[in-house]
């Protein structure tokens, strides 16, 4: 409950459509998406703009009221969800959803925080352009959240994450002040850069309210292949010589061990295996045409794939005949978080290791969990050409007590943290740290990034209001 006194002059500064304190409209909010962390909010803010953000968390600042930033309600780590105290303000960005400008000659365009990832894709192409940054949860996912998660997905391979296609933002800091930084400058030397310490701050800065985004041309045909390979060895191998030979043209190149696709195909309606051959694992390769002068990509790719075979790092090859086709080998990739949820309890891990390190350590790594935890069964799938795969341990067939995940679950957490670790790599690859890994992220980082990630915390933040409990240990 927030006192009578907080509660008026929010309701006075936000107006009826703007601040909400009756539990019906708080509850599908205080639950993120995947239902894992059920949180109590005492209000929920939806500012329609970037003064309005200003005087709550002025206001917030000075009450010692705790905040919580949200988006489309989509974090895969509990970023977005309040404690269980009920004492936080939600603040959506809902209503700040406009784009406020589209410019398809100086490439770029400057969205609101509000403004959904697809609708997004929608008004670039409306320009002959492309935002080229693109994830299962596009339908839902926020410029502000993407944002502040430096989110990935499947096209990071050619254009990279969030952070490169960010060319400034606006935020407002925990006093209310303004960071009036969206002018997109190539060069900029005035010392700390505030943009990229946003970027990735999971809200625990303060509130992201618009990005200038970079822009690219729209493609003019793209081709989708499904083949099917004998290793993730294979797979990067594959991937290199692909490289090597097609310069940027591959933009996605996705992993999929066979149990992913198994689970898609038995969860997932109008689901069938792109290949008549079995395999142990899987590519989805995404070839694309940006330039009138190259050839058309089905042809490209055709011939890519084919002068590849004889070497023998791949076993089998389907190449997508029409775009429905292409959108049905997307469809399996893009269902195997749900396919995974429909199948009972696992643990996600979204982890990083150095690229050419990566096949041995899905080999390794799924072979030490497994017989450290038996019954369990690990699907190792994702984005293969980043170093970045989600590493999910799945519960032995049949366990489908959700406890499972507070107990072995947890255990076989902290050993792929742990592997990850040993191997030099990032327990949060493009998810991010939320709530979930907070605590991991406290064991398993040295002592000098701790300290450094709570001293800017506590200058920027010195009450301690922006999204407490997430991320900063
Ligand atoms: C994916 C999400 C889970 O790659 O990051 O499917
Ligand atoms: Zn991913």
């Amino acid at each position: 409950m927030l006192d009578q006194n907080l509660t008026d002059q929010l309701g006075h500064l936000l107006g009826s459509k703007g601040f909400f304190t009756d539990a019906d409209d708080l509850a599908p909010w205080e639950t993120d998406w995947r239902k894992l962390y059920h949180g109590r909010a005492a209000a929920l803010a939806a500012p329609a703009n970037v003064s309005e953000v200003q005087a709550v968390l002025a206001l917030a600042s000075a009450q010692g009221l705790p905040v919580v930033p949200q988006g489309g309600n989509s974090s895969m780590v509990g970023g977005a969800t309040p404690d269980a105290s009920g004492t936080a303000l939600i603040l959506s960005t809902r209503r700040m959803n406009a784009i406020r400008s589209l410019d398809p000659v100086a490439n770029i365009v400057v969205a609101e925080a509000g403004v959904i990832l697809a609708h997004l894709h929608d008004a670039a192409r409306s320009v002959g352009r492309r935002f080229p940054l693109t994830l299962g949860a596009r339908g839902s996912a926020t410029i502000g959240g993407l944002v502040s998660t430096n989110a990935g997905g499947t096209q990071v391979l050619r254009f990279g994450t969030m952070r490169k296609l960010v060319l400034g933002i606006e935020a407002v800091l925990p006093d209310g002040g303004l960071y009036a930084g969206l002018a997109a400058l190539k060069k900029d030397n005035r010392g700390y850069d505030l943009t990229q310490l946003l970027i990735a701050a999971e809200g625990t800065l303060g509130v992201v309210t618009a990005a200038s985004l970079t822009l690219v041309p729209d493609i003019l045909d793209r081709a989708v292949a499904w083949v099917g390979v004998d290793s993730p060895a294979a797979a990067l191998g594959l991937l290199r010589a692909l490289e090597a030979a097609s310069g940027d043209a591959i933009e996605s190149f996705e992993l999929i061990p066979d149990s992913s696709l198994r689970l898609v195909l038995q969860h997932i309606p109008d689901t069938r295996a792109p290949l008549a051959s079995a395999h142990p694992w899987h590519i989805l390769i995404e070839y694309v045409r940006s330039s009138p002068a190259a050839a058309p990509s089905a042809e490209a790719l055709e011939v890519l794939l084919a002068a590849h075979y004889d070497k023998g790092l791949y076993r089998d090859a389907a190449l997508a005949s029409s775009e429905a086709q292409a959108l049905a080998f997307w469809k399996i990739r893009d269902s195997i978080s749900e396919a995974e949820r429909a199948h009972g309890p696992a643990m996600q891990h979204d982890i990083s290791v150095p690229v050419d390190d990566m096949p041995r350590f899905i080999e390794d790594a799924s072979e030490a969990v497994e017989a450290a935890f038996p019954g369990v069964w690990v699907n190792a799938y994702g984005h293969l050409g980043d170093g970045n795969v989600h590493f999910h341990v799945r519960a032995p067939e049949g366990v489908t007590d959700p406890n499972w995940r507070l107990e072995t679950g947890k255990k076989a957490s902290q050993m792929v943290y742990d592997l990850v670790t040993a191997a030099g790599g990032s327990i949060s690859a493009e998810h991010g740290i939320g709530q979930m890994k907070r605590d991991e992220l406290a064991r398993l980082s040295s002592p000098a990034r701790i300290a450094a990630l709570r001293a800017i915390k506590n200058a920027l933040d010195p009450r301690g209001v922006m999204n407490p409990g997430k991320l900063i240990p």
